[in-house]
This record gives C-alpha cells, structure tokens and sequence, in this order.
C-alpha cells in the first residue's frame, strides 16, 4: 500500500483533496497532517472518520523534529503539500505566520523528503500546490502562464512564491521530484467565511453588511473546489516530474458583479424580495496594495492532462450557496472565538 500525505487536509482546498483521494485510491494508505490552526476544521471531513485507508495526524510543519520523525516512522511515497497561511489580509496584520509555516514549514517538509528518498528516488514525488497571486497583478488584458515572471505583491503571495521557488530549487540542485501548480481563486463548500464568497453568504443570511474593498473593481478568476481537487489528482499522477501547471475556471468576475449575482441568487434563495440582499453592499478601504486582476490560463493543463472544469460559475455557486444555507451549525461552530476577533480588528476602520 503507497503512504501518501497530505498536508492542510482539515482546511478548505486540503479537505476536498483528503476526500477524493481517500474515495477514490482504496490503494492507498491517505495521511492527513493538519495543525488545527483557526482555518483547519476536522468537521470539513467528518465523512472520512473511521475509513481503514484514511489517518489524520495532528501536526505543525513548522516543528522540524516532528516532521522528520513523523517521515521517518511512515516512509511516504508520495506528498501533497496544500498546509499554509492563505489568508491575504490576514498576511497585512501578521506576515511572520506566513514565513514560518509557508516558508519554513515547506523546506521543513522538502528536507524530510529529500532525507527519506535519498537512496532512491524512483516512485517518490513531491507535489507543491500554490496560488496564481506569485505572479502579480494582471492589467486589464492578459493572462498568466507558467512562464510568466513572479512579481509578488503581498506578504502571502510573497511567502507563495518563495516557497515555489525552494521546491524548484531542491529539484534542481538535489533531483527532489516534484511537481508544482498555480491556482486561481477557488469557491465553494466549506470555505472559511473570512474569503469574500462565505464572508458575503454569512453577511446576507444575518442581514449584516457586505464589506466591499475600494470600488469593487477587482478582478478574480473563480474556480468551483471540486474542480481544483480533480486538476491535483491529475497532476500529482500524470504531470512529469519537474513540471509546473496554471490551473483557472475561464471565469473572470469583477467583485462587484460576484456580489450581485450571490445577492440576487440568495434573495431567491431565501424568499426575499428581488434587489433586498445588494441593499447590504458597503464599500470599505481598499485592500492595501490590492492586486487589480488575476486570469490565468489553462491550455498547458487542457492539452497535456486533458483537465477542464466540470463546473460553470452559476452551477457551483448555486451549489456553495446551497450547501452554506443547509450547514448552519458548521458556520455556527466557527463563528466564536477567533474569528470574531479578527472580524472586529479587521473591519474595525472601515
Ligand atoms: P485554508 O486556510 O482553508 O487551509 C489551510 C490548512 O492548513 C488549515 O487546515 C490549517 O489548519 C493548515 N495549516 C496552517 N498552518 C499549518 C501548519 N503550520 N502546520 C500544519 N497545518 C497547517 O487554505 P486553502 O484555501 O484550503 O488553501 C490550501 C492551499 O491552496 C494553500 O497552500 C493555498 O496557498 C493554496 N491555494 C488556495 C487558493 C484559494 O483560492 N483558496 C487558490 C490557489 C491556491
Ligand atoms: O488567487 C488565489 C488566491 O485567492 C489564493 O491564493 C488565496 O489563498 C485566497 O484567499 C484568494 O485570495 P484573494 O485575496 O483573491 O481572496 P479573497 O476572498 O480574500 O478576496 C477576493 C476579492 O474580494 C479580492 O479582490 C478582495 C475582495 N474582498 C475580500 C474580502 C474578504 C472584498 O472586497 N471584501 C472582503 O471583505
């Protein structure tokens, strides 16, 4: 049985990555390292409790005697390295939580690898998921692709593209074999109501502001979880060693248009009158150094791995919105302690 592990398997991306692969491969033996920080939930995989070829460990990437003990005891073949801070405003308020866990917990996990695989490399394969934001801000055409140049603007997207670039460099000084990709923006279940989506969701149901940056002008380029989920199983499979993927949903918004659509979609969902949900819509100081647009494009992935969406935008955000409003308890439970916290702190000038 092939011992693969997954880091950040209890938070948004990582849980839906955990569950396909845990459904999908009976073959193999699937850990799923997670610290526990505020953005990780073992509820986002409560379905997977008790399944024999599932293990969740507990566990920070940044301690490095835990990490290269827990490599040493379990002789992964393979990992799937999602575990970060990914939390753009949060990266303003706070960057060193993002260099120790997006920085130092990478090489961490790069270096236990590199230990255990060492006499042989054959079969072994690390694969780094980062973000489309390691390249910058797209004007108003354009479109990222996997050679366009990292210019990143924000203390996360930094943190991102630094450790992208010690997963190149462990490929290219030690023969580490990994695989990299670069994602858009991805929507859907169990997506902490800090990120614009589940915030608004949480905001329209309780009839609380929505808070939006600037003019609302932004672009994002959104894909459904699921459909992220997918390109990873492909890629950690079939991508060669070395390469690097873009991976987007074709589906540029501006925030502004996301937002109307979620409100009217919500109105209708929720009885309301037509018009009543965008009534909530506040325009607050704009993200510091807000990135104006991110696009990516997926032809590398279409051609070479035959990925593309399974989801178009109005589908999966029915879908999100349905899931939101039938799991109260799941924000419920979240919406204490931490969050409020960083709720007051981060919307308290705005
Ligand atoms: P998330 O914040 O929802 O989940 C992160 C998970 O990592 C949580 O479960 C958290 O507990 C865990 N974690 C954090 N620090 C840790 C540490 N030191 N040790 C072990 N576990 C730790 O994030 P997400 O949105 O699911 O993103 C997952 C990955 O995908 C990240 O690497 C992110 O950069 C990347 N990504 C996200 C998006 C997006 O739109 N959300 C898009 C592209 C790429
Ligand atoms: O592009 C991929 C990235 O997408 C991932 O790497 C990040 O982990 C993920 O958080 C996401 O980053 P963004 O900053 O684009 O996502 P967020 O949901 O925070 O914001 C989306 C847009 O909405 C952005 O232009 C900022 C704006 N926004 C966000 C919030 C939270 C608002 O206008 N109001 C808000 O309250």
């Amino acid at each position: 049985m092939k011992k693969i592990l997954i880091t950040g398997g209890a938070g948004f991306i990582g849980s839906h990555v955990v569950r396909l692969m845990v459904n999908k491969y009976s073959e193999y033996q699937i850990y799923n390292l997670d610290a526990l920080t505020y953005a990780g939930n073992l509820e986002n995989v409560v379905d997977l409790e008790g399944k024999n070829n599932y293990t969740f460990v507990k566990g920070d990437i940044t301690d490095k005697s835990f990490i290269d003990n827990l490599f040493k005891q379990e002789q992964f073949d393979g990992v799937i390295h999602l575990a970060a801070e990914s939390h753009v405003d949060r990266s303003i308020l706070n960057p060193m939580d993002f260099i120790y866990t997006n920085i130092v917990g990478t090489v961490n996990l790069l270096n236990a690898a590199k230990e255990t695989w060492k006499a042989n490399y054959a079969g072994k394969r690390f694969y780094h998921v980062s973000t489309d934001e390691v390249y910058g801000s797209l004007g108003k055409e354009g479109l990222f692709t996997e050679t366009t140049s990292y210019d990143p603007k924000s203390p996360y997207s930094a943190s991102k593209a630094s450790s992208d670039h010690l997963v190149r460099a462990y490929h290219n000084t030690y023969g580490l074999p990994v695989v990299l990709s670069n994602c858009s923006n991805n929507y859907g279940p169990n997506q902490f109501p800090e990120k614009l989506i589940p915030l608004s969701i949480n905001n329209i149901i309780n009839k609380k502001p929505i808070p939006i940056y600037g003019k609302g002008e932004n672009i994002r380029d959104w894909l459904f979880v699921v459909d992220h989920a997918r390109a990873i199983d492909l890629i950690y499979h079939k991508g060669p060693i070395g390469e690097t993927y873009n991976i987007g949903g074709h589906n540029e918004l501006t925030n502004l248009e996301l937002i109307y659509t979620l409100c009217d979609l919500m109105d209708e969902k929720l009885g309301r009158e037509k018009g009543e949900s965008a009534k909530l819509i506040t325009f607050v100081t704009d993200r510091a150094g807000h990135d104006l647009r991110y696009a990516i494009d997926a032809s590398k992935i279409q051609k070479e791995l035959a990925w593309v969406p399974s989801l178009q935008f109005p589908e999966g955000l029915e879908k999100t919105v349905d899931w939101y409003l039938s799991n109260t308890k799941w924000i419920e439970n979240i919406l204490s302690g931490d969050y409020e916290k960083y709720y007051e702190n981060q919307y308290k000038n705005r």
